[in-house]
């Protein structure tokens, strides 16, 4: 923001001293680009999660001309691999050393913590485009804080309700330990009690271990009907595929919040085929949009878009809406803040609107893997929005 001020600045005195204040009006559209600090994974077991997030925002810049409010734009990037022990560090990196006006992440919900406090700080607008830690959008939310993902309660609290619809009673459920597990659980749990069934018994390893072994040997004992769990990425190739192999998969079968399944079907293979997930996206739902935005993906990068793209583009659409309110002078906050809150976001996912919160209130779907995509099959919940419990905002 420093930057582009001072340049407001110099120009307006410049066309001042040369009498010709009509000048000083574009100074804003000519003004420096805005540097948006990109901070995601791209190494570890959430790598591919940042590609395609970066890939997609990147997309949504590309077909606005790279310009946004009439400034150029200039991306950092960062890889924060997941740490959580480096991300203040590498946030103050971005905002800092890089100057970053803008910041953008991250996957993982104790790193997206430290994002959220320095955003906090120092007033700096932040993206959240997948990690769902509830803090961002309840006690911890703020003005200059939107997400463009999910709350890790919300897809979970689908997949518990549509579970105990289906008749189970009692259920285990399975997760790395750290916060998105938590929540994720805590959802599971919350929508599975709603449609009358419990949880009885919670199976943790630390993040982002994967020796599950010890974990799926205890499941047959547990007297329950079905698993739920929270995965994504490498991780979660790697425990679908080993659910199947451990012959668990007919007799309790696994469903959860749709990460277990997203963008990990081909490395899953037939372990994954027939497995029933909640996500606020699937791979054909069939409107205009979502279908030109699949294809737009797939000729930029030569993969298919998953939810993670999808949150990504919108990340770059909201940004979008509030450079253009305030042409590029981000210093009216509560001019920007105003547009982004009100959008009415044209997401491939469906129109989406934004709760008080600044969460996505959205319809969770159902969707059933089969050959390779995750195909919806049906809407557990129309417009689901978190209670974003603890964030006092006024408008
Ligand atoms: C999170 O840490 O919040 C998280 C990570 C990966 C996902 C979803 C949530 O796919």
């Amino acid at each position: 923001m420093g930057d582009h001020l001072v340049t407001r600045r110099r120009l307006a005195a410049a066309a001042a001293a040369a009498g010709a204040t009509a000048l000083a009006r574009p100074a804003i559209a000519q003004g420096a680009p805005l540097r948006i600090g990109v901070m995601l994974p791209y190494s570890g077991t959430f790598a591919a999660l940042g590609e395609n997030i970066t890939a997609a925002f990147e997309m949504h810049l590309a077909e606005r001309g790279n310009r946004l409010g009439g400034r150029a734009v200039q991306i950092i990037r960062l890889d924060d691999e997941s740490n959580p022990a480096t991300a203040v560090q590498n946030v103050l990196r971005l905002v800092q050393r890089d100057r970053a006006e803008v910041l953008v992440g991250t996957v993982h919900s104790g790193v997206a913590m430290a994002m959220v406090q320095v955003a906090r700080d120092r007033g700096v607008p932040l993206f959240i485009p997948n990690a769902g830690v509830g803090a961002a959008t309840g006690q911890l939310c703020a003005p200059n804080i939107f997400r463009s993902s999910f709350t890790n309660w919300q897809p979970s609290y689908a997949a518990g309700f549509w579970l105990g619809r289906q008749g189970v009673r009692r259920a285990a459920w399975m997760t790395w330990d750290y916060a998105a597990g938590a929540e994720a659980g805590q959802g599971f749990r919350e929508g599975l009690e709603a449609a009358g069934g419990q949880v009885v018994r919670e199976l943790k390893l630390p993040f982002p271990e994967t020796n599950f072994q010890p974990l799926l040997a205890q499941i047959p004992g547990l007297g329950v009907e079905a698993v739920g769990a929270f995965f994504a990425g490498g991780g979660a190739i790697q425990f679908v595929r080993e659910y199947a192999a451990a012959g668990l998969k007919d007799r309790f079968p696994l469903t959860g919040s749709g990460f277990l399944t997203e963008g990990t079907l081909a490395g899953q293979g037939a372990a994954a085929e027939g497995m029933k997930t909640t996500l606020h996206y699937g791979d054909r739902l069939d409107t205009p949009r979502n279908t030109a935005f699949r294809a737009a993906f797939r000729a930029r990068t030569g993969r298919e878009a998953d939810v993670y793209a999808v949150q990504g583009y919108d990340a770059a659409q909201m940004l979008a809406i509030g450079m253009e309110a305030v042409r590029g002078d981000l210093s009216a906050e509560r001019e920007w803040v105003r547009a982004i809150r009100t959008a009415r976001i044209d997401s491939p996912r469906g129109p989406m609107t934004l709760s008080p919160s600044h969460n996505p209130v959205q319809p969770m779907y159902l969707r059933e893997a089969r050959g390779g995509e995750n195909v919806v099959i049906g809407t557990v919940i129309e417009a689901l929005a978190d209670p974003g419990t603890g964030c006092r905002m006024s408008a």
